[in-house]
């Protein structure tokens, strides 16, 4: 399939991105740079341009007979969207129109977008996890944006027979085996590669965001999923699109890890004492967020490989050991 990935030079975009090729598909990541990193994708692969870019945009599909779309490029950081809403509302919602009007304009009729875990209401005590149909409570600007744009593809999708897969991330965290490919962002906000900072000699301790949660440890409580087999899903999903059909999916691997559980990890992985500071909460921070993914698992046939939390952090560790300083 010939497909389009914006925001295919970020994390999962790019990881999305090297799975496609693997596996035959014709695939260009689109992606301004604003927080992407040419070297994730590989050589020739790599449109420079911008989701506002609406003429760019047709002009790419019309070159490259582009069929699907994979909507990766947005603000993704929660706290982040607390305090800046009008950036996340205009990269999230508004560019993303342009895009989906341009797909519309050039007759590109199928989409896999990245949606989020955060657009869920927490779990309550007795609830094991989160399936699709899971109420929906989007406290932040970013869930909100990201649970916006869901309703507008479905929107788009009734009218001009779009066909589509939303896909419901839970943490994407991890690096490739051989540790050439990882989690980088600028500033970094997300909890793993910012525990591994401490035993990099980066930083001397990690805040905790939140001590009173109602979990077990009253830290929050979240799903780890690697990104390769967040990946692995993307392909699946996309294989499975079909004109004006819609569709739905978690992707988590079922297990939740305290923020506490996440750092005791790492002080194992990487045979260190990781010290902790426990701050007030972070804006926007939901206390318990993990997948039932049990309909990827049946409907396409999807397996993480990845479950335990160390051997997460023991891929992301090695990446981060070998470039301190990122890409
Ligand atoms: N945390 C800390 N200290 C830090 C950083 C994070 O205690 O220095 C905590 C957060 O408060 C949260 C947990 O660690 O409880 C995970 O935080 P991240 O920032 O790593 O990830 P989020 O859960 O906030 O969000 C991530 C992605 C979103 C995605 C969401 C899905 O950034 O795009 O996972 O659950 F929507």
């Amino acid at each position: 399939m010939k497909i389009l990935a914006t925001g295919g030079a970020g994390y999962v975009g790019s990881t999305v991105v090297r799975t496609l090729l693997q596996r035959g598909h014709e695939v260009y990541a689109y992606d301004n740079l604003c927080k992407g990193y040419k070297e994730s994708v590989p050589a020739g692969r790599l449109i420079i341009g911008d989701i506002n870019d609406y003429h760019k945009l047709c002009t790419v599909f019309k070159e490259k007979q582009i069929e699907a779309v994979m909507h990766f490029a947005s603000y993704i950081a929660v706290g982040e969207s607390c305090e800046k809403p009008r950036e996340y509302y205009d990269n999230n919602i508004a560019a993303s129109l342009n895009l989906l009007d341009a797909m519309m304009d050039c007759g590109v009729k199928k989409m896999l977008f990245s949606s989020t875990a955060a657009v869920f209401a927490p779990l309550g005590d007795n609830d094991p996890a989160l399936t699709e149909d899971s109420p929906k409570a989007p406290d932040s600007p970013y869930a909100f944006s990201k649970f916006a744009l869901e309703r507008i593809i479905d929107h788009y999708s009734k009218a001009y027979g779009l066909g589509f897969t939303i896909l419901r991330y839970f943490n994407a965290c991890g690096a490739d085996n051989d540790g050439c490919f990882g989690e980088a962002h600028d500033p970094e906000t997300h909890l793993i590669p910012l525990v591994l900072q401490v035993p990099l000699g980066q930083r001397e301790f990690i805040g905790v965001f939140g001590s009173d949660y109602p979990t077990p440890d009253g830290t929050c409580v979240r799903d780890y999923i690697h990104v390769e087999d967040l990946a692995d899903a993307h392909v699946r999903a996309i294989e499975a699109v079909e004109p004006a059909k819609a569709d739905y999916f978690n992707i988590g691997t079922g297990n939740g890890n305290s923020v506490l559980e996440v750092i005791k990890a790492a002080e194992e992985v990487c045979g260190c004492k990781i010290p902790v500071k426990f701050l007030p909460r972070r804006s926007g921070d939901t206390s318990r967020l993990v997948a039932g993914a049990d309909k990827l698992r049946k409907q396409l046939g999807w397996t993480p490989k990845h479950t335990d939390i160390k051997e997460i952090i023991a891929t992301a560790w090695k990446w981060h050991k070998a470039h301190p300083k990122g890409y």
